[in-house]
């Protein structure tokens, strides 16, 4: 029972303490902890006051009731000059005015033409027949800067493309009567909504809300909120930049082939694939379309395999992440069936010199524009060609080609059809240098043209291919 006992007098204490702590306070001043000025500009100081129980009744609101405000310390009586407004007095320290209504127990101030000086603590007291008291527990801290403090921007749920979202901008309104005008810079168009708004500690701020509807194409752009504060007869500026965080599905998905250009039956392979999403792919899936079907046959981002006769074809892949899937063109994985060369090359051997050679010409200026196209178009070709187009027949071997000339690989197709590496070992050289040296490859092709006769010695070498292989 000791124990209870002495908690029952740590109590008592802890209340009387409380009860003195209290009763010392002679009035109770509500107003903000902090506030930020802006130099030039004017302060309002939200306050209200009311009258501890014990004086209640020494206060008359019907009595002219004066407010004074005290910088540093609540005691004035050494430093009288720390008394810097005095709504009796006519000329003041600083200028200002009592905008609460003193009878109604508001004492809300407005302090003008604020500078950096005025950085410091201030204490309320009030001056009435017969009571006079001050509030030296609560004070306000006043920080007066030369330039605006920057705008907040929150973003209310998630930033997803097609969407709309809204973002709020906060802008801190020292001066009430002259808040800041607030801008949005957005890479997109936009329509915002803008309201004063009264904080819990009764300050202002101004809130400018823009809702818009992202896409991809916004993700990692800037935005930014610019509050533009009147002073005088000049503007301050402050902003805030954030940069836009959009998910959204997978975009830009294609697909690439490793070596580009035909394969032998038991050469290895790989399909790669690559797409930009936010957040990231997680889940590569390979197709292969077979008659109008689509087969899935590998999941992950490159697909290697070793070339069996039946792998021939179109696939695609799709990428997936949380905000959906995309996919890409397809791309043709080609084989080179000696067998099927000749039988196919007899008949199709007059006809595509006939092609080849209206082609090429076409080729050789389609390709000026797409070598400057990018990695994207890397998949183009297929999707843009006639699937005729990629049928051919080059030397490369699995592993020998670098994979970033794929795109000139696939073009080098024409001459595959032709098969000269093969058949003039004079030519060897010239195409390895072409299989090098990405662009002169297109002078190589005209070469090839101008010898489309040459092409008849095809239905020999085919025969003669066959009999190697
Ligand atoms: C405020 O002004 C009144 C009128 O001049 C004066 O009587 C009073 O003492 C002043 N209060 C303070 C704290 O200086
Ligand atoms: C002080 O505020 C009151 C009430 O808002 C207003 O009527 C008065 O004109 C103001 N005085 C000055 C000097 O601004
Ligand atoms: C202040 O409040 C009193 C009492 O409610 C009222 O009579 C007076 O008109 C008010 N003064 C102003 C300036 O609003
Ligand atoms: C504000 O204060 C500055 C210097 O203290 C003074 O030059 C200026 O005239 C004042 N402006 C107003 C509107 O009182
Ligand atoms: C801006 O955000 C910070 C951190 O969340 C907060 O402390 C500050 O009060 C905000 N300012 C405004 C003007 O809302
Ligand atoms: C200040 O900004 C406002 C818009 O917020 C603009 O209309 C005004 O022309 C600007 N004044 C100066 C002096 O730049
Ligand atoms: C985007 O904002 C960052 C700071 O948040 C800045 O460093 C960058 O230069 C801005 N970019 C553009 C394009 O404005
Ligand atoms: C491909 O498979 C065949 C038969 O299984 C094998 O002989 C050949 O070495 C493999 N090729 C590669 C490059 O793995
Ligand atoms: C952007 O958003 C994605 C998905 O919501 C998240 O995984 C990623 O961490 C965010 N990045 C930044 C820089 O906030
Ligand atoms: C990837 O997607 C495919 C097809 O939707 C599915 O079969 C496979 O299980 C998925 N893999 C993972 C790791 O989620
Ligand atoms: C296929 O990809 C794997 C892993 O990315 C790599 O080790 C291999 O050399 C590639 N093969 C070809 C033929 O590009």
């Amino acid at each position: 029972m000791a124990c209870s006992e002495n908690m029952f007098f740590l109590i008592v204490l802890f209340m009387s303490g409380v009860l003195a702590c209290f009763g010392q306070r002679d009035l109770i001043a509500t107003m903000p902890d902090k506030l930020d000025g802006l130099t030039g500009s004017c302060v309002e100081i939200p306050c209200s006051f009311d009258i501890p129980e014990q004086h209640k009744d020494k206060f008359n609101s019907a009595i002219q009731t004066s407010g004074v405000w005290i910088k540093e310390s609540p005691q004035f009586g050494g430093s009288p000059d720390n008394v810097i407004f005095n709504s009796s007095e006519t000329v003041n320290r600083y200028q200002g005015n009592i905008t609460g209504n003193m009878s109604q127990k508001y004492c809300t101030t407005v302090l003008f033409n604020v500078t950096t000086s005025y950085t410091n603590r201030y204490f309320f007291r009030i001056e009435s027949q017969p009571f006079r008291a001050t509030d030296n527990e609560k004070s306000v801290k006043i920080v007066v800067r030369d330039l605006p403090s920057s705008p907040n921007i929150t973003v209310s749920g998630e930033v997803k493309e097609g969407t709309p979202v809204s973002l709020n901008c906060f802008a801190v309104a020292p001066c009430p009567e002259h808040p800041p005008e607030l801008t949005w810079t957005l890479p997109t168009q936009f329509t915002t909504e803008k309201q004063l708004h009264e904080n819990p500690d009764l300050t202002k701020s101004v809130l400018s809300m823009v809702t818009f509807t992202p896409s991809y194409l916004h993700h990692e752009k800037n935005i930014t909120c610019t509050a533009v504060y009147p002073v005088g007869t000049s503007n301050k500026t402050a902003e805030h930049n954030m940069m836009l965080n959009v998910s959204f599905s997978p975009k830009n998905t294609s697909a690439s082939i490793s070596p580009a250009d035909p394969v032998l039956v038991g050469s290895c392979v790989n399909l790669t694939c690559s797409s930009t999403a936010n957040p990231p792919v997680t889940n590569f899936t390979w197709f292969q379309i077979s008659g109008d079907k689509r087969i899935q046959v590998a999941s992950g981002l490159s697909y290697s395999l070793n070339v069996t006769v039946g792998d021939g074809g179109l696939y695609f892949c799709e990428a997936r992440n949380s905000q959906g899937c995309g996919k890409s063109k397809e791309v043709q994985l080609a084989i080179k069936e000696p067998k099927t060369s000749m039988v196919v090359g007899v008949a199709a051997g007059t006809l595509g010199a006939f092609l080849f050679i209206s082609l090429i010409s076409v080729f050789v200026w389609r390709r000026n524009s797409r070598l400057h196209d990018g990695l994207e178009s890397t998949d183009n070709p297929q999707g843009q060609n006639s699937p005729v187009g990629t049928v051919c027949a080059n030397q490369a071997t699995a592993g020998e080609e670098p994979e970033e000339p794929a795109e000139d690989q696939s073009e080098e197709i024409h001459y595959g059809d032709i098969d000269f590496s093969k058949l003039q070992p004079k030519e060897t050289p010239a195409a390895a240098q072409d299989r090098v040296q990405g662009q002169e490859s297109e002078y190589a092709e005209v070469n090839v043209t101008g010898r489309g006769d040459k092409v008849q010695h095809r239905n020999n070498l085919d025969g003669l291919y066959a009999q190697v292989n």
